[in-house]
Order: C-alpha cells, then sequence, then structure tokens
C-alpha cells in the first residue's frame, strides 16, 4: 500500500493541497482548507483480486441494447431525450431554482410505468408528497420516497432496487461520507455523483440528477460533472411567465436539437402541442413597433412577437435595453440601422421586448428587431399578417439563416400573406414601410 499522507480540500472551490493555509490559494477564501485522507487506489501488483475484464461481441451488446429503453409517457420529455429513458443511462436536469425541476420529476413518478425511488434531500417526504397529491389523485403505489442524502445509502438502495428509476433530488443536497467538504462544494458533488454514477452503470438503472444553475447561468458544481453524466438537459423560462423550454445540452442516445416545450400551470407543467397560441397570446394586430418573427427551437418553427419602442431620451447617453435578446445584439442592430438606413437612433432610448417570457439566441431574429425599431420610428405598422426572419450584417445585408426553406412553408401554411426573409429581400434596405 503506498504511504497515506494527508491533503487540504478547499470547501468552497474544491481545490485539493498538500499544505494547509489560512487562505485557499486558488479561490482565496479564508479558512476554507479542511483535512482529508486522499483517495488511494490500489495498484495492480498488491492487489490480489486482478482478474481479465469481460468481453463482449457487438452482436451481443446490440441484443442487449434494444430492451434497454422505455417511455417516461410525458411526450415532450421523451422527444427531448430521443429514445426515452434508457437503463444505465445518468441523466442531468439542470435549472435555475424555482423554475419547476422538482415539478417535472414529479410528473416522472406519476406518470413512468416503473416504479421510482425519489431521494428528497433537499425537500423532506412530506414536502415531496404534498407536490404527489397537488399533481395527482391517485397516486401509485411504486414510488418510493428516500430521506437519506448520504451518497453510499443511496447507491446501496440502488443496488438493492435495480429494476427501478431513480431521482436525486438534488447534488447539491447529498454527500458522500468519504468526503468531508460540506455538501454542494464542488468536490462534493464530484465525489457524490462518482459514487451515484458507478452504482447506476452497474445495476443499470437510469438515474435522474438534479442540478442547480448559478446566478452566471452555469451548472453549479465541477464542469466535469457534465462529462461524467450520459445527457444533460436543461429547464428555461422566466419565472414570471408560463412557458418552460426543456432543452438537451448533451445527448449520448438522441438528438440535442430538441426542444420540449410546457406551461407551468396549477396542474404542474403542461405539454404544449401550439406554442404559437401562448407565444401571441393579447397581441394587439396592426400596431406600430411589433414584428412577428419566426425562430427555431430544436427541429420545430415558432413564431414570436418582437416589440420596440423608441423614445426621446432624456440622458446624454440613451438607453438601449433589452429584454429576450442580448444586450449586444441590440446595439449592433441599432448601429447598422443608424447606418446604411440613416435612422436618427442618436438620440432616442431603444426599448425591445420578446413577448410571452421567451429568451432568444438566434441570430434569425435580427431582421425581426430591426423591423420593429423600424416600424416604430415611422410609426407605421408593418402588414397585418407579415412575418420576418433572417440574420443581418454590418451592412445591411439579410443573410440566410438555417432551415429558411422551412420556415418559409410553415409562414404560408399559417396564414401569413407577406414574408420578409433572405429569400425575399437581400437588404434592409429594401424593405419599404
Ligand atoms: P419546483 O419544481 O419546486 O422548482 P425547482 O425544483 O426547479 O426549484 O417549482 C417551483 C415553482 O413552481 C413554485 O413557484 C410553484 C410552481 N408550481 C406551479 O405553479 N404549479 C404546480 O403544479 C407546482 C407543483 C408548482
Ligand atoms: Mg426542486
Amino acid at each position: 500500500m503506498p504511504k497515506k499522507t494527508s491533503i487540504f480540500f478547499c470547501s468552497q472551490c474544491g481545490n485539493e493541497f498538500a499544505k494547509w493555509s489560512g487562505q485557499c490559494p486558488a479561490c482565496k477564501e479564508w479558512n476554507t482548507l479542511t483535512e482529508a485522507e486522499p483517495f488511494l487506489r490500489k495498484t495492480g501488483k498488491s492487489s490480489k483480486t486482478v482478474r481479465p475484464a469481460e468481453t463482449i461481441s457487438v452482436q451481443e451488446a446490440l441484443k442487449k441494447d434494444s430492451k434497454l429503453t422505455f417511455s417516461t409517457s410525458i411526450g415532450e420529455l421523451d422527444r427531448v431525450l430521443g429514445p426515452g429513458l434508457t437503463k444505465g443511462a445518468v441523466y442531468l436536469l439542470a435549472g435555475q431554482p424555482g423554475i419547476g425541476k422538482s415539478t417535472l420529476l414529479t410528473q416522472v413518478c406519476l406518470k413512468t410505468q416503473t416504479s421510482v425511488f425519489y431521494v428528497c434531500s433537499e425537500e423532506n417526504p412530506a414536502q415531496v408528497a404534498t407536490r404527489l397529491q397537488r399533481l395527482s389523485k391517485t397516486i401509485p403505489e411504486d414510488i418510493h420516497l428516500l430521506d437519506s442524502s448520504a451518497v453510499e445509502d443511496i447507491a446501496a438502495t440502488l443496488a438493492k432496487h435495480p429494476n427501478s428509476v431513480f431521482i436525486v433530488d438534488s447534488i447539491q443536497s447529498v454527500y458522500s461520507r468519504e468526503n468531508p467538504t460540506t455538501p454542494g462544494s464542488p468536490s462534493q458533488v464530484r465525489d457524490s455523483a462518482s459514487i451515484l454514477i458507478q452504482a447506476a452503470k452497474e445495476h443499470s438503472t437510469p438515474l435522474i440528477i438534479v442540478g442547480h444553475v448559478t446566478k452566471e447561468g452555469s451548472i453549479a458544481g465541477p464542469k466535469m460533472l457534465e462529462h461524467m453524466v450520459d445527457v444533460v438537459m436543461e429547464l428555461s423560462g422566466d419565472r414570471q411567465y408560463q412557458l418552460r423550454l426543456l432543452r438537451t445540452i448533451k445527448n449520448r442516445f438522441g438528438p440535442t436539437d430538441e426542444t420540449g416545450i410546457f406551461t407551468m400551470g396549477n396542474g404542474g407543467l403542461e405539454e404544449v402541442t401550439d406554442p404559437g397560441k401562448i407565444l401571441l397570446e393579447g397581441r394587439l394586430e396592426n400596431s406600430p413597433g411589433s414584428a412577428l418573427t419566426m425562430i427555431m427551437e430544436g427541429t420545430r418553427p415558432l413564431t414570436v412577437e418582437i416589440q420596440a419602442l423608441i423614445v426621446p431620451t432624456t440622458i446624454p447617453i440613451p438607453r438601449r435595453i433589452a429584454k429576450g435578446i442580448s444586450g449586444n445584439r441590440l446595439q449592433l442592430i441599432c448601429a447598422i440601422l443608424t447606418k446604411p438606413l440613416h435612422l436618427p437612433l442618436g438620440e432616442k432610448d431603444v426599448f425591445v421586448n420578446v413577448t410571452g417570457g421567451m429568451d432568444i439566441k438566434d441570430p434569425g431574429a435580427d431582421l425581426g428587431v430591426a423591423l420593429a425599431i423600424l416600424s416604430s420610428v415611422k410609426n407605421k405598422a408593418l402588414p397585418v399578417k407579415s412575418i420576418c426572419f433572417g440574420e443581418l450584417g454590418l451592412l445591411g445585408e439579410i443573410r440566410n439563416v438555417a432551415f429558411t426553406e422551412k420556415m418559409a412553408k410553415e409562414a404560408k401554411k399559417l396564414g401569413y400573406t407577406s414574408l420578409y426573409s433572405p429569400s425575399t429581400h437581400h437588404t434592409l434596405k429594401s424593405i419599404t414601410l
């Protein structure tokens, strides 16, 4: 056995050091280093249990694979997962606090046809039971609530019930007894996840882990967590609105370009089949400053309204306020409108809002933002039944976006008669209002 020497963990950032110090050399926090014994791997020579690894033919592996997947019975979740839940696969469900992660997983408990073990480490079993009762009058007997936060105990339960779905809510609130740092610290998250993942793989049990997202928008805990799991999903949306989007960031079993669309209501998350209806609810037609744009959410085209309000400024540096698109993108579009179109925005405040709580990253919405601003400045509404999409170049050219054809077809199907797109207009200048 190699000689044991102590190491020191930072409970804040999870880094390891050979020596103790008052201040963590990595994250600069004070009094966060605690002593721990390092994890010692047995070397091949000293271990008596060494045996050659088993091999399996490709044909045999494929035969096993056909029985590996089953549906969650939630259509929008299955769409995102690709084939549904896969045995032995580990899923990370990330999202801001309060966005609906626990609600979605409670619904998985209620709908899936398999027995489910729900680890209540963040809330107590009574809270989870109340949520189950809120979402369904009849509660299947096959739902088991685990009142434990120690991953060693959870892994032991998993070993006893391998033909189930395991849900750990959340990875930031469980801990390994082997790790002296507090739950939620990067090293604790890493070690706990590693024990749970190993158990799930060993017993071919699907495991869903909940992970929080930090204020900066990244998944809390070490980045390594995303590499350790098979699928990373993110539930996003604006808590003030009903709309929730479930996207996959990584998927070892299916597509990463699918989006599940839900609304949060009194009965939990409801699947949305016609998102246009919610996004355009209460829209004032024929109003200056409003433009409809089409964006792609996964493989589905979505119609969203972009509103702009342009008013004279009262401050030396005019405001550029954006909600639902990036502030930098808005600055850029304002600059493009100022130069090639000579639009007098220099002494104007520009406010842009995407309705319905959508957060658009698709550059195809550029033209929609530009036309909404143009329409507000000219105080002239865009034609009724008009829709647009296209990325703007710095010279005012309208550039192609992915799925142009598909979106044009969808616009026609939805009854839009005026289309502004890269195939109908080449530059912003060629659009007259
Ligand atoms: P929750 O699933 O607890 O969020 P997370 O686990 O991501 O932190 O959901 C929290 C919010 O959802 C909370 O504000 C209450 C709301 N909610 C509903 O609107 N309807 C419902 O049926 C449920 C269960 C929750
Ligand atoms: Mg929760």
